[in-house]
């Protein structure tokens, strides 16, 4: 058994407080985490903001795409949980250093605005570059952090195709994958760890929580984290 895994809460850490709120990550890390992940979409004043879904509908109480929203408009909303959309800013003011951050690019035009606020906290604010992570399912985005900034460590996401994922990880020499648990084995971890990190997601009930950790991955991304 793998003892020294890193506990990264999803979403701040959704299976206990609304997802990608301030106080889903300050649970995290009364938790303890190792790290905590969250999701950004850029939305229409530029700044980017934590929010797993494109639209607003399921987890606020606004509707429509957030893309087009400003974020002085985005504000004004409520989310689950009656808190409202922070910003990657304010998520980073938050964790003043204290884990290790996973970015996860989820929406379009994302990349340039991490990229400025991951060396803005890296030059002015103490943060080491290995103390962040950014990952996405999308390609195109992951090249353009690279292209911008090869010192900012980048992991690539996959849920269907670990062959694609290892031989584009190469290209952008990407740090680590994130895998979709359910697809992975013993001999799968093995194999990826001879080049990458291994991060496992989404695993939250006990019997695949052992069963990943004993693989021996580098990091488990859990909406409980505290279970593993
Ligand atoms: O980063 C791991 C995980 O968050 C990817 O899936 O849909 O929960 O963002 P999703
Ligand atoms: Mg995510």
């Amino acid at each position: 058994m793998n003892s020294s895994v890193l506990k990264i809460g999803h979403r701040g850490v959704k299976g206990h407080v609304a997802e990608n709120t301030l106080p889903s990550i300050q649970r995290a890390l009364k938790l303890g985490v190792d790290g905590v992940e969250i999701d950004v979409h850029r939305c229409a004043s530029g700044e980017l903001v934590v929010f797993h879904d494109f639209t607003l509908d399921r987890m606020t109480n606004g509707t429509g795409e957030i893309s087009k929203f400003t974020y002085r408009e985005l504000k004004k909303l409520k989310t689950k949980g009656n808190f409202e959309i922070p910003t990657l800013a304010q998520v980073l003011t938050l964790i003043d250093n204290k884990c290790l951050l996973n970015v996860e690019l989820k929406g379009h035009d994302t990349a340039k605005e991490a990229a400025r606020i991951i060396k803005f906290y890296v030059d002015k604010k103490g943060w080491e570059y290995k103390n962040f992570i950014i990952s996405s399912f999308h390609e195109e985005l992951l090249e353009s952090v690279y292209e911008i900034n090869k010192d900012i460590p980048l992991g690539v996401l996959t849920e269907n195709n670990l062959d694609r994922a290892v031989s584009f990880a190469k290209t952008i020499n990407a740090v680590s994958i994130h895998v979709n648990y359910t697809m992975l084995t013993e001999e799968i971890v093995e194999e990826l760890k001879q080049n990458y990190k291994v991060f496992a997601f989404t695993v939250n009930n006990l019997n695949p929580l052992a069963r990943i950790q004993s693989y021996g991955v580098d990091a488990i991304i859990s909406d409980y984290p505290d279970r593993i």
